[in-house]
């Protein structure tokens, strides 16, 4: 099974809580899963470019011209995004490590989701029965772990939280609804005396979120031949 790692914080590990939940993770998951094919992109080291107008007309004007030829110049410009669909749609489970930052995701992230959610990238549009048009998912990602930290506490539904809202509608949007979050919230010391068992609390849900991971490869694994 191939996890395909996105880390969207740019602290060490030891400063980062959402990272710590990532480390927990990722352990707990190659001990219950050692064949696991793990893919790490931290987007701090291969940065997503914002999607300028060469990539956005290759990657949207077929769509309204179905016959529009992108000039070379704008080929070159989708680079990054068709790299990062490959390792999107080489994927079975997607993690995303990240800190709450504005009520909202890291730009960086949202960055890169502009660059890799795209149409004949990672998903299509096909007509629909009756008229308009359904999407076609080109990936087979059928779940996403979520590890996330952040200074307040957002009951589910709170309309501050634009992080949980963001992430379960772009990749609802393309067939993903299996979402599976660990969250670190009430780390901010000076607002939650409770910030340590916050994270506990936490770390436990990122073990949980591995053993399910790694059950659902295990049941699909081929038997082993004796
Ligand atoms: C730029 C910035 C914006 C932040 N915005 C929020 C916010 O909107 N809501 C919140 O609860 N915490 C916010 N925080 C606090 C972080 O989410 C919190 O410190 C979190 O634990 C960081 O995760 P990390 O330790 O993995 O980096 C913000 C922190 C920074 C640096």
């Amino acid at each position: 099974m191939n996890i395909l790692h996105i880390c969207a914080n740019p602290k060490p590990v030891e400063e980062s809580v959402s990272k710590q939940l990532s480390a927990e993770f990722m352990s707990e998951l190659v001990q219950k899963y050692p064949d696991a094919e793990l893919n790490n992109v931290d987007l701090y080291q291969d940065p997503p470019p914002f999607l300028d107008y060469p990539a956005f007309r290759a990657l949207w004007m077929p769509l309204m011209n179905p016959g529009y030829a992108p000039t070379k110049a704008e080929k070159n410009a989708t680079a990054y995004a068709v790299r990062h669909a490959e390792l999107f749609n080489a994927a079975d489970v997607l993690v995303l490590t990240l800190p709450m930052w504005n009520f909202s995701v890291p730009a960086i992230l949202k960055a890169w989701i502009d660059q890799v959610i795209a149409p004949n990238l990672t998903f299509a549009f096909e007509p629909a029965e009756g008229g308009g048009f359904s999407v076609k998912p080109l990936h087979h990602i059928r779940k996403i772990v979520l590890l996330v930290s952040s200074g307040g506490a957002y009951q589910e539904g709170d309309p501050r939280d634009a992080l949980t809202a963001e992430i379960s509608a772009v990749f609802g949007f393309i067939g993903i609804n299996d979402l599976t979050i660990a969250w670190a919230d009430g780390q901010n010391a000076l607002g939650f005396q409770d910030h340590a068992e916050r994270k506990q609390t936490a770390m436990e849900a990122a073990v949980e979120a591995a053993e399910e991971v790694a059950e659902m490869a295990l049941a699909e694994a081929p038997a082993a031949t004796v």
